[in-house]
């Protein structure tokens, strides 16, 4: 796309040259037009004064004469042609010692012309110019005709001089006006462009708010605007900068409260739990120590029932506990050395379904290449096992259940991964992210067969990233589910084994 000043340039010029060429064309023509007739004029009264010279020699026939005069103006003039006819248009002379006309009738049509009303003709024809007249004795008397013939090849080349110095110097006139073209239009332009880059600066991210000088015509104005528009853009940024600090502030403001409601609220579960389990251990310890007594079978099971009641409100209870603290922050991680897979080995022979009364098989496969020594925090690594291969067991009614355990150590740290993978039921794929939050379970009628409170996989899943890992899910419903926990221990190489 061509800038302004290219266009101004262009045009400027393109008017320049026209207007040049025309007026050119013009001049010339009339330059031209004007020195034929000019010429016309001499020749006529050259034909005159010839007719008024050879008056005598016609009226005595003296043809002598008559050759003479005519060829002085043969001579003198440059003619083509000049002859002297007698009243009946038959030529006389024709100024040649030779006269190979003589005797003929000449019967041009300017002729006839000029013998028909008695007057002088001139013609232009064919590059040559053509005058005739009569010469008169008297008003009635006609004694004959003068005929002179002229080229126009002078007069052409004094017009092609004339053609080639208008066109001179209309060329030097447009050259110079093109240059001066040029000179303005980047005279125009300039402000125009100083203000553009202005706006590209600002555009870049440029501070800088002095706008360049501009003049004081329209872009002059234009540049004032400009001014107006920045100013008020200016105040109108500072502006949503204040309100945008100001809702920013609100917010952190906010966020601090609702954190520290949060927190309260933990702290204050914390603290219930631990203040109603004292009194629950009470009551289990005393519940322990009347089923020892002696009891009617009523009343045994009566205090059968305090006991298993107290057990689950007392596993609700550390839930509550342990969830509270991981969001309270106040959960530390205990940090000794562990045989990983003795841990496994003692949670899946703890909770291995008798055979006799289950149709489902717990298996431990232990990658002998993973690492088994690591430093960590054996109860709450177990707790995460427990609730996983409890859950797989909870969930599912027949086929196995395997923990597999995979891993390396680098570096002094220990990557696991220890995937539980059961054939149960499975959990649908809408369901995948909400079960790791406090208090969900899938399906709350089935839940409600198996018991639990949906907190566990909540602990567990904040658990593995205190460790630093998580936990992920892959379950297809009604075929079964893996739950991988990850984590990120250190090794524990040296640790004394057997
Ligand atoms: N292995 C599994 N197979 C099918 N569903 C599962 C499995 N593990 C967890 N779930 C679903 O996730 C829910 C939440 O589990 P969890 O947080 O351990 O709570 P709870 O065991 O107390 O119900 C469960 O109620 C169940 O719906
Ligand atoms: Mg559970």
């Amino acid at each position: 796309m061509p800038g302004l000043r290219t266009k101004l340039v262009v045009y400027t010029v393109l008017i320049v040259f026209a207007v040049a060429g025309a007026v050119s064309a013009i001049s010339i023509t009339l330059a031209h037009q004007a020195s034929v007739a000019a010429f016309e004029r001499h020749a006529t009264v050259l034909a005159k004064t010839l007719g008024e010279a050879v008056l005598e020699p016609l009226y005595e026939l003296n043809v002598k004469l008559m050759r003479q005069q005519v060829g002085s103006v043969l001579a003198g003039e440059g003619a083509l042609r000049v002859m002297i006819l007698d009243a009946g248009t038959r030529v006389l002379t024709d100024g040649t010692d030779e006269n190979p006309l003589r005797g003929k009738e000449f019967n041009e049509p300017y002729l006839r012309q000029a013998r028909e009303r008695a007057e002088w003709v001139t013609r232009l024809q064919d590059g040559v110019i053509q005058v005739a007249g009569p010469v008169q004795a008297t008003a009635d008397r006609r004694l004959g005709y003068v005929v002179l013939e002229f080229s126009t090849a002078r007069l052409d080349a004094e017009w092609m001089k004339h053609i080639r110095l208008t066109l001179l110097l209309a060329g030097v006139c447009a050259g110079l006006a093109s240059i001066a073209a040029v000179i303005m239009a980047s005279w125009i332009t300039r402000p125009i462009k100083r203000l553009t880059d202005f706006a590209t600066s600002i555009r870049l991210g440029s501070a800088m708010r002095k706008i360049p000088e501009c003049g004081h015509d329209e872009v002059g104005r234009l540049a004032d605007a400009f001014t107006d528009v920045l100013n008020h853009l200016d105040h109108s940024n500072a502006e949503l900068k204040e309100l945008a600090n100001s809702l920013e502030q609100k917010v952190k403001e906010r966020t601090q409260a609702a954190e520290a409601g949060n927190k309260a609220k933990s702290e204050f579960l914390a603290t219930m739990s631990h203040e109603i389990r004292t009194p629950m251990n009470a009551v289990l310890g005393m519940a322990s120590l009347l089923e020892e007594t002696s009891l009617d079978e009523e009343q045994a099971l009566y205090a059968r029932t305090i006991s298993e009641s107290g057990e689950a409100l007392l596993d609700i209870i550390n839930g509550i506990l342990d969830f509270s603290k991981v969001e309270a922050g106040k959960l530390e991680l205990r940090t000794a050395p562990l045989d990983l897979e003795e841990l496994l080995s003692g949670v899946v022979r703890m909770l291995a379904p008798n055979p006799a009364e289950s149709r489902v098989a717990l298996r431990l496969e232990y990658d002998p290449e993973a690492p088994k020594n690591i430093q960590g925090d054996e109860g709450r690594i177990r707790q995460i096992i427990v609730n996983l291969v409890g859950n797989a067991l909870k969930f599912t009614e027949a086929g196995s259940v395997t923990v597999k355990v995979t891993g390396r150590a680098a570096g002094g740290m220990a990557k696991l991964r220890i995937a539980v993978t059961d054939t149960g039921v499975g959990i649908p794929e809408d369901s995948l992210e909400k079960i790791f939050t406090a208090f969900s379970q899938v399906n709350s009628t089935a839940s409600r067969d198996f018991g639990g409170t949906g907190l566990g996989l909540a602990i567990a899943s904040r658990l593995a990233h205190l460790m630093g890992g998580g936990i992920e899910v892959q379950s297809v419903l009604g075929k079964g589910s893996t739950f991988t926990f990850t984590c990120a221990l250190a090794t524990a190489e040296d640790l004394v084994t057997g």
